[in-house]
């Protein structure tokens, strides 16, 4: 009973197997678990975390309370892949069990450097003060190693966490999400001359805008002169039905790089996703230069349906991200065209043998999509002159509806475009405008029977399952 929070610092060596087996049963045989989705075997996933490439060899952890679809004791559990295809899972590859880290082993990163891997990452100590800690990453284990910076009363509140480190000529740098004593979302910025003594430099000066209370989870990458900034803020205030309108959201701003004054000029600030279940992403630049984002396929404050199964939430696909002037683009990964298995042309009618499939729709004014289990209980998706409508209103089971039952997004093409949908059980992500509009939701129907297509062509094709 997970309403008592105590439970939610129950340990897994504290367990039964019995009972681990029995969560783990629940959630396999869930008719909503995915089958090309990164989902946890039991428990609630939460961020991607320590994205890298190493010698060819994809490593992805992810935040994980092993023991209920929840959000206790968090753990990185592990998972390495060559293709995105074939995945080998390592299981726990960071306990909560130092007294530095022992409420949780709450969200960081890989920054590699030569051979070496370093990890930062936010460790929840026994009084429940954040810290940034550092460890090392060698083959599939991580060695632990610390607090490098301590929350400092002066800079935050007690909403400190999350670094994200990279380098610019000799100096480390690193960014730390927070709230400010008088609760406003901000970067303490850190520089390092080693990779574990870093001192603060400031906040930094994202030049009147407002983003909320707290800044969660900020990444930052620098790519052809200009310097890309994404954090997923709480507490931004909507002011249309566009934007902002889940709980929590992700919003991203391209400007020049960061220098040592702090500022950071970039002048609009998108909304990175427009659908119901996208948080607390993660970029990384592979070996062959790429950049590839992993999300979280879920959003806080939120119970869905499929949690009296004992788990909650996956992974997105991996996306690449280009830059595009001030709009990022966001491409499912080319590797995931290997799951495609039988192809159909589309047609306006068609019955559905499973529930994941990917489509590839060439549309022009007017088109919609509906994804049914019957004639009353179906989602939708559509694009008219304007804008395009997700509508989550007609679903089997509905929750949340207090945070709205549609999404909305302007058109940014108004001629022929291509949209690519995936859909794998219970989520769907949109791909429209190229890339630069993306929808990411949950959806909860009985049975995926039939879609129905309006006004396009294309194609379908089911989906193998990963490995
Ligand atoms: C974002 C977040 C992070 C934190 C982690 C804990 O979803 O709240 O700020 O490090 O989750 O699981």
């Amino acid at each position: 009973d997970f309403s008592n929070h105590q439970n939610r610092l129950v340990r897994m060596e504290d367990v039964s197997d019995e009972y681990i087996n029995y969560i783990h049963q629940t959630t396999i045989e869930d008719q909503w678990y995915p089958s090309f989705h990164i989902a946890p075997p039991h428990g609630l996933l939460n961020d991607p975390n320590g994205l890298c490439q190493i010698e060819g060899t994809y490593h992805i952890f992810y935040q994980w309370f092993p023991l209920g679809p929840v959000h206790g004791l968090k753990h990185w559990r592990h998972l390495t892949t060559k293709d995105f295809i074939h995945f080998d899972d390592y299981g726990c590859a960071m306990y909560p069990d130092d007294s530095y880290d022992l409420h949780g082993c709450y969200s960081g990163m890989v920054f590699k450097e030569g051979k070496q891997c370093h990890v930062y990452y936010t460790g929840i100590d026994q009084d429940d003060k954040a810290n940034v800690c550092y460890g090392l990453l060698k083959q599939d284990k991580i060695d632990k190693q610390g607090v490098i910076v301590s929350l400092d009363k002066k800079i935050t509140s007690d909403n400190f966490r999350d670094p994200c480190v990279f380098k610019k000529q000799d100096t480390y740098w690193m960014l730390v999400g927070g709230e400010s004593v008088n609760g406003i979302g901000i970067l303490p910025v850190y520089h390092g001359d080693t990779f574990h003594t870093f001192t603060y430099q400031g906040n930094l000066n994202l030049q009147n805008h407002n983003f909320g209370y707290m800044l969660e989870c900020p990444n930052y990458f620098e790519q052809d002169g200009k310097g890309i900034l994404f954090f997923s803020p709480q507490g931004i205030k909507s002011s249309n039905h566009y934007d902002y309108q889940n709980v929590f959201s992700v919003t991203y701003g391209i400007g020049d790089p960061i220098q040592n004054d702090l500022n950071f000029n970039a002048q609009t600030y998108y909304e990175m996703d427009k659908g119901f279940d996208f948080y607390a992403p993660q970029i990384f630049k592979d070996e062959s230069g790429r950049y590839i984002l992993f999300g979280w396929l879920g959003n806080s404050k939120c119970i869905y349906p499929s949690d009296k199964n004992n788990w909650a939430h996956m992974l997105t696909i991996p996306r690449e991200i280009i830059v595009d002037g001030d709009r990022l683009v966001q491409e499912p990964l080319e590797e995931l065209k290997s799951l495609r298995d039988e192809e159909r042309q589309i047609d306006t009618c068609m019955s559905l043998k499973q529930a994941a499939f990917e489509l590839e729709l060439e549309v022009n004014d007017y088109f919609k999509i509906e994804i049914l289990e019957s004639k009353e209980n179906y989602i939708s998706f559509e694009m008219n002159e304007k804008d395009y409508i997700l509508d989550r209103s007609h679903m089997t089971f509905m929750y949340n509806e207090k945070y709205g039952t549609r999404r909305y997004a302007k058109r940014l093409i108004k001629e022929n475009q291509k949209i690519r949908i995936f859909v794998d059980h219970s989520s769907i992500e949109i791909f429209a405008d190229e890339g630069k509009t993306v929808f990411t939701s949950r959806f909860y129907l009985n049975d995926i029977k039939q879609m129905k297509v309006v006004n396009a062509k294309g194609k379908y094709w089911s989906l193998k399952s990963i490995e």
